[in-house]
């Protein structure tokens, strides 16, 4: 996700042959709200929904994409939250199909009100985190995380989403200050973990989505190369 990702968009991207679409980043609990609000409050666009709706409104959006008969792909959910519980809460919805917890966003709001990237801060805590959604929803559970964080170990982190029972892991490779993904990080987690993983940055053409893929990856994701609401490659020759 990238941008305006809400049903609408991905209704419009149900057409090139995702199997998931995802829709989000929702921020899901007060603290997340709160660091949302003094987000759009810089001039950035938010998913801030009153807490009270959003279990609606994500449901609703999920509807929007399944009423398009002609996607017949699993929607994912990405959501901001400090604890567990509002995650676990939205993952009743019964037309959703993966539950994804964002470990990944670095806006320092978001960060100092313990959500994003905040969460890859302490295995222990992130497993316990994990554990606690997984033991507690009938949904398929994603969690995304950010590579080569400053003081974070990625295989450390990817063997506690694996020991939390997470079904996916889905990495965004960035290589601070290149315009490509680091694939060795894949490779090693690929080396680690029995985790399905989705391979995610700087993925715009044939080449680097198949690099992707021959690094470890299961599955790619593509945010910011689609975001004008096309895809630049065929997905199915990848
Ligand atoms: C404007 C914008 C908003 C984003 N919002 C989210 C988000 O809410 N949750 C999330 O997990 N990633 C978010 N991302 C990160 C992307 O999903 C993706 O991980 C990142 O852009 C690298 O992939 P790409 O090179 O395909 O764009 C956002 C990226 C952009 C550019």
């Amino acid at each position: 996700m990238a941008g305006i990702t809400n049903g609408q968009f991905c209704s419009k991207m149900s057409v090139y042959g995702f199997d998931v679409l995802t829709i989000g980043g929702y921020n899901a609990d007060k603290n997340a709200i709160n660091a949302g609000l003094k987000i759009i409050e810089r001039g950035r666009h938010e998913f801030n929904i009153n807490e009270n709706e959003l279990y609606h409104h994500i449901e609703e959006e999920i509807k929007y994409i399944k009423s398009n008969t002609d996607y017949h792909g699993q929607v994912s959910v990405n959501l901001r939250s400090s604890s567990p519980k509002p995650i676990i809460e939205i993952s009743k919805i019964k037309a959703l199909d993966i539950i994804e917890i964002n470990a990944h966003c670095r806006q320092p709001e978001l960060i100092e009100s313990g959500c994003g990237q905040a969460l890859l801060e302490n295995h222990k805590n992130l497993y316990d985190f994990i554990s606690e959604v997984v033991k507690n929803c009938k949904k398929k559970v994603s969690v995304k995380i950010r590579a080569n964080v400053s003081g974070v170990d990625n295989i450390t982190i990817a063997k506690a989403i694996n020991n939390a029972g997470a079904d996916y892991i889905h990495v965004d490779a960035m290589k601070p200050g290149h315009d490509y993904a680091d694939f060795s990080v894949i490779e090693s987690i690929r080396n680690n973990v029995d985790l399905f993983i989705i391979g995610n940055n700087s993925i715009r053409d044939l080449e680097s989505a198949r690099r992707m893929i021959s690094s470890g990856a299961d599955g790619i994701s593509i945010a910011r190369a689609v975001i004008n609401g096309t895809i630049p490659f065929d997905l199915s020759s990848v």
